[in-house]
């Protein structure tokens, strides 16, 4: 790939935790990532009940709110789900589709997460677009195919670097603490850049960034971010402590 490195970006989702008291937490975060001004845009990704209060908080910071998923629609009789717009209007710049946790336990195919992707940019929203294998298809040699088939059904038309960072989460390595060795993570990178660039042309798929996330931490974030390829972190567990968070933000 020619050129400039698109901007790391690490971003922090907090999954099903948070609740108002947990804005101290976001308040320590903005602090340390003012003092630190790390080289990398960073995003926490709270529960939509605090969204809006977080974004009162990140007003005047760097730091960029995000969804953890969003309905396709716009809004109507979907008892329970919120909309992109939704999450938009409550102080999002992008919204997570895809992840693991949306694939297995609600059954989310790529075109239902196409979908949403498409949803995200209808409101104006960057996507955060999730792939990666469980442990028996990595056992199975499939890796390189599942992920390629699933960016190739999970990624709209209109897709481009600035609409769109692509997060290469390998099922088995999510919240375990194993992950890849970084040979294993550059091959599925290098992969995962080829066939970006393959759908979305040279200029586009070379600036497009891939994320890593599965376990990552502040002891391997420096070891896995500097990895061909990797252009930042999709963090889990160690995001909900801003002493943690900030662990890995120090890798840039
Ligand atoms: P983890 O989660 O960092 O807790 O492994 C990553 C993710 O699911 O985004």
């Amino acid at each position: 790939m020619a050129g400039k490195k698109p901007r790391p970006l690490v971003a922090g989702n907090w999954k099903m935790n948070g609740l108002k008291a947990s804005k101290k937490e976001a308040a320590a975060l903005l602090k340390g990532v003012a003092a630190a001004n790390p080289k990398c845009d960073v995003m926490l990704c709270p529960p939509a009940t605090i969204l809006s209060l977080f974004a009162e908080v990140c007003r005047s910071s760097k730091v960029k709110l995000a969804g953890q998923d969003c309905h396709a629609n716009t809004s109507g009789a979907h008892t329970g789900d919120l909309s992109a717009e939704m999450i938009k209007n409550a102080g999002a710049k992008a919204c997570i589709v895809g992840h693991s946790e949306r694939r297995a336990d609600h059954g989310e195919s790529s075109t239902d997460v196409k979908r949403k992707a498409e949803a995200v940019y209808r409101a104006g929203m960057m996507a955060i677009i999730c792939v990666g294998e469980t442990a028996e298809e990595r056992k199975d040699g499939k890796t390189l195919k599942v992920v390629g088939q699933q960016l190739k059904s999970s990624l709209p038309q209109g897709a481009d670097h600035k609409n769109t960072v692509i997060a290469y989460e390998p099922v088995w390595a999510i919240g375990t603490g194993l992950t890849p060795t970084p040979v294993d993570v550059k091959k599925v990178h290098g992969y995962l850049r080829k066939r970006l660039i393959a759908l979305l042309g040279e200029e586009l798929g070379g600036k497009t960034r891939i994320l890593y996330g599965g376990s990552v931490k502040a002891s391997n974030a420096k070891e896995l971010m500097s990895v061909d390829n990797v252009n930042g972190a999709l963090v889990g567990g160690a995001s909900l402590k801003a002493k943690d968070f900030l662990g890995i933000l120090a890798a840039y």
